[in-house]
């Protein structure tokens, strides 16, 4: 009966919050190596550009050399990227990759996934201490072509006897993504999901660190901010989250470009909440941007060589907890956008199972009370009045 109710008071709400916050949302078209004729070599070039009503989104989506995204956004529906192949595809050079008209342009960063790092947790510290094995380069790694579909895509390639993947999804609207941790997506935000599928581990006691790299067309990414996530019943037990960006909370510069995850990962494809992973980040640390530059064309031929950027190490497990090798597999969601990160509200079920909580007492009371009354009033023994 109160199950009954409770998920008939979800599903009014869920069907009745979205519709009160009309939700914003963007027409999508997908392109592939915009202005080449054919595949080029080395890598490819994805191009989601998301419309909105009086602005632009632009997704690029690269794998030449390091996988790298990179949001442009732009105050104007008409604005194009313009792709110099010969630039793009040279080594060294950048400005191969514009969006224009420039002076629309009003943010953009980029992600950049520039190494992973495996260690031995000898002391099951959880802690890249002192037995690290050599990184492995991601830009090394020798990259699926790109197949779009939709507005995703998939990224894949070969490493230590198993695989890395990314998966880019962009989003029209508002929603939450089917796999876990269910992070919050909006469409002003896209998300890249990594698996790390069967990796020989170096040594039984083998952990991984990733490590990211950003860079900003304004502000470098500088800072992590902790959040608190309430939304517990879409990851169950993880109440934080981490939100990478520039400066300080409280006056977000226009166009400011983040990096958001939860703080958690998975080791296994379909996951239960046992299997979930925490993982910690190192503080952002500024870097020239030639680490960038030389390892991802994306990040070169947009930004140039010369524009700082801010890398972090992120690691997956903490003291304690099985190591890599357990299951061999590893699957962690970050969310890359500009202006504020998706915020977890109070979800229809949670503000129905709340609503049930408080008003089903108060119901019980009320039947109680009037239960109580008539039955004294059937019992009362005849002849005996109430003094009124
Ligand atoms: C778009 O611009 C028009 C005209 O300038 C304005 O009326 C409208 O509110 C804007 N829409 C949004 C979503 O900013
Ligand atoms: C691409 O850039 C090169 C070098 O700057 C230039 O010579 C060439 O004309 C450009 N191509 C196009 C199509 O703009
Ligand atoms: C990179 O460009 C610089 C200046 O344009 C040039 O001197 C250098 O030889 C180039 N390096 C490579 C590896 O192409
Ligand atoms: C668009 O952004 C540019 C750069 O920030 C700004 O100069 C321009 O006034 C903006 N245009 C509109 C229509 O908001
Ligand atoms: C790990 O253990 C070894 C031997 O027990 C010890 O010498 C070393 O200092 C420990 N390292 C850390 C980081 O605790
Ligand atoms: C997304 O961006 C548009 C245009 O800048 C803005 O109107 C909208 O409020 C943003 N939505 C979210 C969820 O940030
Ligand atoms: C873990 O890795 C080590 C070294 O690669 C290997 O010898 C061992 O069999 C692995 N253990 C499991 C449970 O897969
Ligand atoms: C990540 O960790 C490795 C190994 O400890 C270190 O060499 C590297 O500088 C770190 N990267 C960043 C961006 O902090």
């Amino acid at each position: 009966m109160a199950a009954a109710r409770i998920a008939g008071a979800a599903t009014l709400l869920s069907v009745i919050l979205p519709a009160l916050c009309a939700a914003f949302s963007r027409k999508l078209s997908v392109e592939l190596n915009p202005g080449s004729s054919s595949r080029p070599p080395g890598g490819d070039l994805l191009h989601i550009r998301a419309l909105g009503d009086n602005d632009t989104l632009h997704f690029l989506f690269c794998s030449r050399g390091a996988p790298t995204l990179l949001l442009v956004h732009t105050n104007l529906t008409s604005s194009y990227v313009k792709v110099n192949w010969t630039l793009f595809l040279s080594a060294n050079s950048s400005g191969g990759l514009r969006v224009e008209p420039e002076s629309g342009v009003t943010g953009s960063v980029a992600l950049v996934f520039t190494r992973l790092l495996e260690y031995r947790d000898l002391n099951q510290t959880g802690e890249a201490a002192f037995d690290a094995f050599p990184p492995y380069r991601l830009d090394e790694v020798a990259w699926s072509p790109m197949t779009p579909s939709g507005a995703a895509a998939r990224l894949c390639g070969a490493l230590a006897g198993g695989s890395v993947c990314l998966d880019l999804s962009a989003f029209e609207s508002e929603g939450r993504a089917a796999l876990w941790p269910r992070l919050l997506h909006t469409a002003n935000s896209s998300q890249l999901a990594l698996r790390l599928d069967g990796l020989a581990a170096r040594s039984a006691g083998s952990r991984f660190l990733l490590e990211l790299r950003t860079l900003s067309g304004a502000a470098p990414l500088d800072a992590v901010h902790i959040r608190r996530s309430i939304d517990d019943e879409f990851t169950p037990s993880i109440f934080k989250a981490s939100e990478w960006t520039s400066g300080s909370d409280e006056s977000p510069a226009e166009g400011r470009g983040f990096v958001f995850w939860k703080r958690v990962a998975y080791r296994r494809a379909a996951p239960t909440p046992e299997d979930a992973v925490p993982c910690r980040h190192s503080e952002p640390r500024p870097g020239s941007g030639r680490g960038s530059a030389e390892v991802s064309g994306l990040a070169r031929a947009f930004f140039g060589a010369d524009r700082g950027d801010s890398g972090l190490n992120l690691s997956f497990g903490l003291a304690g907890e099985p190591f890599y090798n357990a299951t061999a597999f590893l699957s962690w969601t970050v969310a890359v956008g500009v202006g504020r990160p998706p915020a977890d509200a109070f979800s229809p079920l949670v503000a129905a199972v709340m609503a049930a909580g408080l008003g089903a007492p108060l119901l019980i009371l009320l039947t109680g009370g009037v239960y109580v009354a008539a039955r004294k009033r059937s019992a009362s023994p005849p002849g005996y009045r109430p003094v009124n």
